[in-house]
């Protein structure tokens, strides 16, 4: 199965995805990187792998409606079945997620319908977790639909909040459990036969 992953700034759950299908745990392979972001990781990371990277945001773009038909190009082109967005802080377009229905997965740092929605991302999640004085956070791995972090849930995976937690400490006890979480979720979801094979249902 080809994959497309989706990624703004540093990618370390890309580079998962990345060793995880090098080693054969995800039955698959990354052929495209798109971020918003010329600069980010997640682009070096991708490029450093021999994988096709790709800057596409509202500088290269700046009719959103021209964009989203770019994003759904780039994916088409390269024949990817399946989209995950890892730490991609833009909603998708309608063209997108038309054609790309219920094969696009996020990934997001809270148990969601918890801590999601708009402005909900990065160190914000943690910070509103810790206001609130909850003992437990999580991971949500999720389809995407039209809105924020509202999509069918796939898999969660609670992580204890302890005593003395810092917005910061949170969110690197929580990165580091995500990344195996996705990985073990996306090498549950992806069959080992190839896509177009079971559509073609040979
Ligand atoms: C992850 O925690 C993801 O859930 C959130 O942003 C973070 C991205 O980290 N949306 P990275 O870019 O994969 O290192």
């Amino acid at each position: 199965m080809n994959l497309g992953v989706l990624a703004s700034h540093r990618g370390s759950n890309l580079q998962a995805i990345i060793e995880a299908c090098e080693a054969g745990t995800i039955h698959g392979r990354v052929v495209l990187v798109i971020s918003n972001n010329s600069d980010s990781l997640a682009l070096r990371r991708a490029r450093d792998a021999g994988i096709d990277a790709v800057h596409l945001s509202g500088h290269t773009h700046p009719d959103a409606h021209q964009l989203d038909a770019a994003i759904l190009e780039a994916l088409k082109q390269r024949q990817v079945d399946l989209v995950i967005t890892a730490g991609y802080l833009r909603k998708l377009g309608q063209q997108t997620l038309g054609y790309y229905q219920r094969r696009i997965i996020n990934t997001h740092p809270s148990l969601l319908p918890a801590y999601g929605g708009h402005g909900m991302y990065g160190r914000r999640v943690h910070e509103a977790v810790l206001a609130a004085k909850e003992r437990q956070t999580g991971i949500t791995v999720h389809y995407v639909d039209a809105d924020y972090d509202t999509g069918e849930i796939i898999a969660q995976l609670p992580v204890p909040v302890r005593d003395g937690d810092t917005p910061e400490l949170l969110e690197s006890r929580l990165l580091a459990a995500e990344r195996p979480f996705l990985v073990a979720t996306l090498a549950r979801l992806i069959p080992e036969t190839p896509y177009h094979q079971t559509r073609r249902g040979t």
